[in-house]
């Protein structure tokens, strides 16, 4: 789709426990992007209550993630880094796209499903309606690329299909206001790279993530050298060599983890880092896992913690990051009022 203006846009939940997840498949892209677009980096702190609604260290949940993009690398000066809730267009618009979405699409978000779990009657109403804020969030910006790890994939084919719908259920108004082919851009996933979904290091068959009852099963982002060693050392293998070609880990989830943890933190494809490492047994390869993940991990977390501390200047970005996020949203919203049909006085 072109006519748009290319804008980066991702969210993070401060929902504690940053992990290598976290960073492979979303912080570390971020801070890519940020050389060739302009870029939104929003801590979701509105999506954080959907699951567990009282969470007494939320305040601090929100500095920490804030505290992790500055610390792996993105500029708050150039690009936005602000905090949903400072900018209540996310909920204005979510309203009216709760309108837009359609009971079936949200039927057959699986995200939900395995969040909800069996105890689907006691699930709240936001976690259902999740989506469908993921969508304003991205929409309100006009966000046309929008990195994010694997598991995301279906939010953003939802996301693609609200604004398609908003487009064509309002093609006569939008038109009129000349907006040309669309008010809303369908959004580019932005998924992929050696390590879009690393897994636990315990099960290489699970999804890495921040709320697994083992700490063994992740490398949080603020863990030290030492954590960081013990928990490669103790990750589950398999007994043989590490194969010599990609086709060669099919059906070792645990040794494909690795590798693409390795290609992850290294910036190679996992075809080059076989290509060094084949033939290696899993000890050697995870000694040389480890001097990597302390010398590209260690620095970040180290200057997260020292961060997250300093309320004065992480409170600070956040404020003038709302501020800017604002300016924007609020001009979406002015139109997007228009468009739909309310009347202001
Ligand atoms: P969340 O912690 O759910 O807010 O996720 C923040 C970002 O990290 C999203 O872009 C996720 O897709 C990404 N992410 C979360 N877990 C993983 C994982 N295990 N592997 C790769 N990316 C992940
Ligand atoms: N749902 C995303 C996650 O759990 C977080 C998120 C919320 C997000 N809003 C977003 C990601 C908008 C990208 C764009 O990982």
């Amino acid at each position: 789709m072109t006519g748009f203006k290319e804008l980066v846009f991702s969210g993070v939940q401060p929902t504690g426990n940053l992990h290598l997840g976290n960073y492979l498949g979303a912080i570390k892209r971020f801070v890519a992007l940020q050389e060739r677009y302009d870029c939104i980096y929003c801590v979701v702190d509105m999506h954080a209550i959907t699951a567990e609604l009282y969470q007494p260290e939320l305040k601090n949940q929100i500095r920490e993630v804030t505290a992790a993009f500055i610390a792996a690398g993105i500029d708050p000066a150039k690009h936005i880094i602000f905090n949903q809730s400072q900018v209540s267009a996310h909920a204005e618009l979510a309203w009216i796209f709760n309108c837009v979405a359609r009971l079936g699409w949200m039927n057959r978000m699986t995200q939900f499903k395995e969040k909800a779990g069996r105890d689907r009657e006691n699930a709240s109403l936001g976690l259902y309606a999740y989506p469908s804020l993921m969508a304003a969030d991205i929409l309100v910006y006009r966000a046309t690329h929008v990195p994010v790890g694997e598991d995301q994939k279906q939010h953003l084919e939802l996301t693609r299909d609200i604004a398609q719908k908003f487009n064509n259920d309002f093609a006569a108004p939008i038109a009129e206001r000349g907006f040309g082919e669309g008010f809303f851009p369908l959004t580019e996933p932005l998924i992929g790279g050696p390590a879009a979904r690393v897994m636990s290091l315990r099960d290489g068959s699970k999804k890495m993530s921040k709320s697994d009852p083992s700490d063994l099963s992740r490398i949080n982002l603020i863990d030290d050298r030492d954590a960081i060693a013990q928990k490669i050392r103790k990750a589950k293998t398999d007994p043989d060599a590490l194969p010599t070609e990609e086709a060669g880990l099919a059906n070792r989830p645990e040794a494909e983890n690795l590798v693409g943890i390795y290609a992850g933190l290294s910036g190679r494809t996992k075809a080059e880092v076989l290509a060094q490492y084949g033939n290696a047994q899993f000890s050697a390869f995870k000694a040389a896992l480890v001097d990597l993940s302390v010398e590209t991990l260690g620095p970040i977390g180290a200057e997260m913690k020292r961060l997250k501390d300093d309320h004065a200047y992480i409170d600070g970005v956040l404020a003038e990051g709302s501020a800017r996020a604002r300016v924007i949203a609020d001009e979406t919203m002015t139109a997007v009022r228009d468009i739909v049909g309310f009347l202001r006085g």
